[in-house]
């Protein structure tokens, strides 16, 4: 069989698929963090254009891509889908695997998948000014190079952590002419209370989000963007799954286990979510979302409202969540270190239409040094999570003696995140288990919050 399975341009799905239309249970409505009651969207447009506002509520199925959109996307899309046959051969067990590569992009990851539609929406409103966060610097970099595309001034703040780590992915973003600048900064309210707690605080995605909303708020000609978590997010990244879909028809299969790594939950959501509409209709098939064991959002943080940021501006959003205040520990994996997950998956685990499990760090660099040494292309930490989930799968349909087709979104390339592969080939990388005292800790922050009602 055929290594790659192409489509053609004309072949890109001209629609995005929302799930929402489809899901057992619907979502419950994000709160206002005052009133406690669901949020009306006067309090969104101050950072949002309406036409994303809509996207967010909206229970249509099918939501149409615009033209200006799909012409950007012809960039790098259709994005191939890979037999991995080498890594099958070193696994050694009855499984084949399919890849898709969003890896082949500008940024080098699924991440502008939703940056060109966020930044072409803006600009449609008008906007001149958007203001982001960054956890590894994909979204960021992402943003940067669609905010060029449609003529929008990007500022990015980036987690401390991965700024210093990851050089190259701040120059991406100079590059296409963002400013990018490591938070926490001295120049939000936001920042600067977390500066005067921890003058060496790593930061977050939580704090990074609380600047960039900050600044959003306080400018006219200014909106804010998120690169994962919310509704319309995942929305955009279905066009992955539905490539996906096409792909696998072409060559007549389907997958049995679907799986990807999930930090926010938008690359995990854009490959499964077309897959997870056949899974609800009746299809049996296994839907895996990998996290670390250091942040394990979903295996081990509850379900309850709580903030998308550390500085409380957001609403609050019902999703499993390890609590707003969370730091998780500086490890490589930068855009998996966020304290909550998508509202859409994490009602969908409730549902138990997905499975969540979590891969030590150590595990998911061994898995993507296999992975490179028979695949050839490196992965980017938070794809090796991916790929750590996809040696667990074989091992167990090995033990089984059963065969399996497993499918795996390849989130993007790791070649600007060289040091950590420095890190990890040079031993000073280690796991991180986290104790319990730590996430009862961060709980304790959002024991005030409205319970989500059982249903
Ligand atoms: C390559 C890659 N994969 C995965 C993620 C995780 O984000 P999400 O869960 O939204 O896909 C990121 C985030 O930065 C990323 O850069």
């Amino acid at each position: 069989m055929a290594k790659k399975v192409f489509l053609t341009e004309d072949e890109i799905p001209r629609q995005w698929y929302n799930i929402q239309a489809d899901m057992p249970t619907p979502l419950l409505p994000p709160l206002h963090p005052g009133t406690g009651q669901p949020v009306t969207p006067d309090l969104l447009t101050p950072i949002f254009p309406m036409s994303l506002i809509e996207q967010e509520v909206s229970q249509e199925r099918w939501i149409d891509i615009p033209d200006e959109v799909m012409d950007a996307y012809t960039i790098w899309r259709p994005s191939p889908l890979y037999r991995a046959e080498r890594f099958e051969k070193l696994l050694d067990a009855p499984v084949k695997i399919y890849f898709k590569n969003e890896g082949v992009s500008p940024a080098g990851s699924h991440k502008p998948n939703t940056a060109v539609p966020q930044a072409y929406y803006n600009k449609m409103a008008g906007v001149k000014r958007i203001a982001t966060e960054t956890g590894a610097g994909q979204w960021g970099s992402a943003l940067a190079f669609a905010g060029k595309l449609f003529g929008i001034q990007i500022k990015v703040y980036m987690v401390k952590v991965s700024y210093e780590q990851k050089p190259y992915r701040r120059l991406m973003m100079m590059t296409w002419g963002a400013d990018c600048v490591a938070s926490p900064t001295n120049t939000t309210e936001a920042g600067r209370r977390i500066l005067a707690l921890d003058p060496n605080s790593p930061g977050s995605l939580g704090i990074a989000i609380s600047e960039a909303v900050e600044d959003a708020s306080g400018r006219e000609d200014t909106n804010y963007s998120l690169g994962s978590v919310l509704n319309h997010v995942m929305l955009h990244q279905t066009v992955i799954g539905l490539e996906a879909l096409k792909q696998m028809n072409k060559i007549g299969e389907y997958p049995d286990v679907v799986v990807g790594c999930a930090g926010g939950g938008s690359n995990f959501a854009g490959l499964a979510f077309p897959f997870i509409r056949d899974k609800i209709a009746g299809k049996k098939m296994q839907v895996i979302a990998a996290e670390p064991t250091s942040c394990p959002t979903m295996t081990r943080g509850p379900f309850a409202y709580d903030f998308g940021d550390t500085d409380k501006r957001t609403p609050l959003l019902a999703m499993h969540t390890l609590g707003h205040d969370f730091v998780p520990a500086s490890i490589h994996a930068g855009g998996l270190r966020y304290h909550g997950m998508a509202p859409l998956v994490s009602q969908l685990v409730l549902d138990g239409l997905i499975e969540p499990r979590a891969y030590h760090n150590l595990d998911t660099f061994k898995a993507g040094v296999m992975w490179a040494q028979t695949e050839g292309f490196i992965p980017a930490p938070e794809t090796n999570h991916a790929i750590a989930a996809v040696m667990e799968v074989a091992r167990q349909a090995k033990e089984e003696g059963k065969e399996k087709t497993i499918l795996f979104n390849w989130s993007g390339h790791g070649l600007v995140d060289l040091a950590a592969y420095d890190a990890y080939l040079g031993g000073k990388l280690t796991d991180h288990i986290l104790p319990q005292e730590d996430i009862d800790r961060a709980l304790a922050a959002i024991a005030a919050h409205p319970v989500p009602p059982k249903r």
